[in-house]
């Protein structure tokens, strides 16, 4: 029972096996009782329509050898039995005793006429049925009532009962009960078989997805996850097909950031290593030692910075890194952020210009994030550009959003390159940088719940950091 097919074929069976049930139980009855009802009713339209004659005839006497032709006629025109009953008055009440039949040849001692029984105490028309030695008859009566003359009441004299084999109504039953017996067997089989072509079908479908799925699983991204068909099952694979391809590239993506970053560390380890070998050398005059230190200073700080920032990436990757919002002024943290710039600009001999607008602009963020943002983005804009260059750190507020660009008139990004400066280790001119800074501000932003942006052409890069207001 724990495959689908199974379970399946066991849903349809018993719907199936339900309807058939509840066609059996509710249609042979009705079916008989309705056929019963119209032959009654039937029969009981043929009596009032034939018995006028009868009555006419002993009204006027008729002898007894009329009286049985009228009968015969009647019964013939009617196309059922007509017994014609006399009404005995003794002391248990009414007796009926047979006057004519038109069966006159067949015996009819073994009825009891319980319609004629009800016409008399009614003295109305009445119907009923009767089992018979062959079969059971419905049986139509109408009492005929005529008219002492001496007490001028209406007296039952006779009833007159037209009769009708009900067999042929219970052959057509039984055979509609045979042919609905016989089509609920093919329907279940047919529902059975059906559930299981189905079920099967599904089933094997589904076990696709599960043996590609456990490929995966297992590391194989090349498995592939066929979608066939646009059904619930198609979808699902279409789904699994996209979540593979994702989980490719960021297998990719691991492996590249893993050997990049080996590659990254090893350089200026190597670098630090033939210093110190030259350093060794007894021989080294003072301005060569000091230069050569320097260098090693030079690299251990590239080396830190290296590991601050995969430190930092991989925090904001597995989402290690808490954020701590407060109501910050955007404006003055602009300001702290371009002081620290000072030396450096000076070096470059750039300027950096802060506009932040009269009103002052304020945002819930963490400030220190906020500000390690501007930083990378300030650094950028002085590392990749040519001395001199003039550099702008504005904060404002556009559509119900904070942003803070930062501008530079430098030589910008070549435009194919731009989709991809926010990836870890890109780098685009070959200067010493490593190409983390706009991975990490780039995640730090989505963190914040803001997004950050570039636009650039010759002569002006803008990196814009938007956060909800
Ligand atoms: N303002 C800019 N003007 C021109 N190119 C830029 C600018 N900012 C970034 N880029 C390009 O985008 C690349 C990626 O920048 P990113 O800050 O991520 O790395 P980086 O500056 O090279 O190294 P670091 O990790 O030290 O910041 C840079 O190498 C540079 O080619
Ligand atoms: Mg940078």
């Amino acid at each position: 029972m724990r495959s689908l097919a199974n379970r399946l074929a066991l849903i349809f069976f018993l719907i199936t096996l339900g309807a058939m049930a509840i066609v059996y139980v509710v249609v042979v009855p009705t079916l008989k009782q309705s056929l019963v009802t119209e032959r009654t009713d039937r029969l009981a339209a043929s009596a009032e329509r034939f018995s006028g004659v009868i009555e006419r005839a002993i009204d006027s006497n008729a002898p007894v050898a009329v009286l049985d032709a009228v009968v015969r006629q009647a019964a013939d025109q009617a196309n059922a039995r007509v017994t014609l009953l006399g009404v005995n008055r003794g002391t248990f009440g009414p007796q009926p005793f047979v006057k004519s039949d038109s069966n006159a040849g067949t015996d009819i001692g073994d009825l009891e006429f319980p319609a004629a029984a009800q016409a008399i105490e009614s003295r109305r028309p009445a119907t009923a049925t009767e089992s018979a030695g062959d079969g059971r008859v419905v049986q139509a009566a109408r009492p005929l009532l005529f008219r002492d003359p001496e007490s001028g009441r209406e007296v039952l004299g006779s009833v007159v009962v037209f009769s009708d084999q009900l067999g042929d109504v219970e052959a057509n039953v039984a055979l509609v009960r045979d042919r609905i017996l016989i089509a609920a067997l093919l329907a279940l089989a047919a529902a059975v078989l059906a559930a299981f072509l189905v079920a099967q079908s599904l089933g094997r479908r589904v076990a696709r997805l599960e043996h590609v799925a456990r490929r995966v699983a297992g590391g194989d991204y090349s498995a592939r996850f066929a979608v066939d068909g646009d059904d619930e099952l198609g979808r699902l694979a279409a789904a699994l097909d996209g979540m593979q391809r994702q989980l490719a590239e960021l297998d990719t993506a691991r492996r590249r950031f893993i050997a990049t970053a080996s590659h990254e560390l090893r350089t200026p380890i190597f670098s630090l290593g033939g210093f110190l070998e030259l350093l060794e050398d007894e021989d080294l005059d003072e301005e060569d030692r000091a230069r050569f230190l320097d260098r090693l200073r030079e690299q251990v700080d590239r080396l830190g910075k290296l590991a601050t920032d995969l430190l930092d990436l991989s925090r904001l990757d597995s989402g290690a890194v808490q954020l701590r919002p407060e109501e910050t002024n955007v404006g003055r943290l602009a300001g702290t952020v371009a002081d620290e710039f000072v030396p450096a600009l000076a070096a470059h001999g750039s300027e950096l210009r802060v506009e932040v607008g009269e009103r002052p602009v304020t945002v819930v963020c963490d400030p220190e994030r906020l500000a390690q943002i501007m930083r990378i983005l300030v650094d950028n804009a002085l590392t990749h550009t040519e001395p001199g260059t003039t550099v702008t750190l504005a904060a404002g507020r556009e559509a119900g959003r904070v942003t803070i660009a930062v501008q530079d008139g430098g030589a910008g990004i070549p435009r194919a390159d731009l989709p991809r400066v926010f990836e870890p280790f890109y780098t685009s001119d070959g200067r010493r940088g490593s190409g983390l800074g706009l991975a990490i501000a780039h995640e730090l932003a989505e963190r914040m719940g803001g997004d950050l942006a570039v636009e650039s052409r010759p002569g002006r890069t803008v990196f814009t950091l938007g956060l909800p207001a």
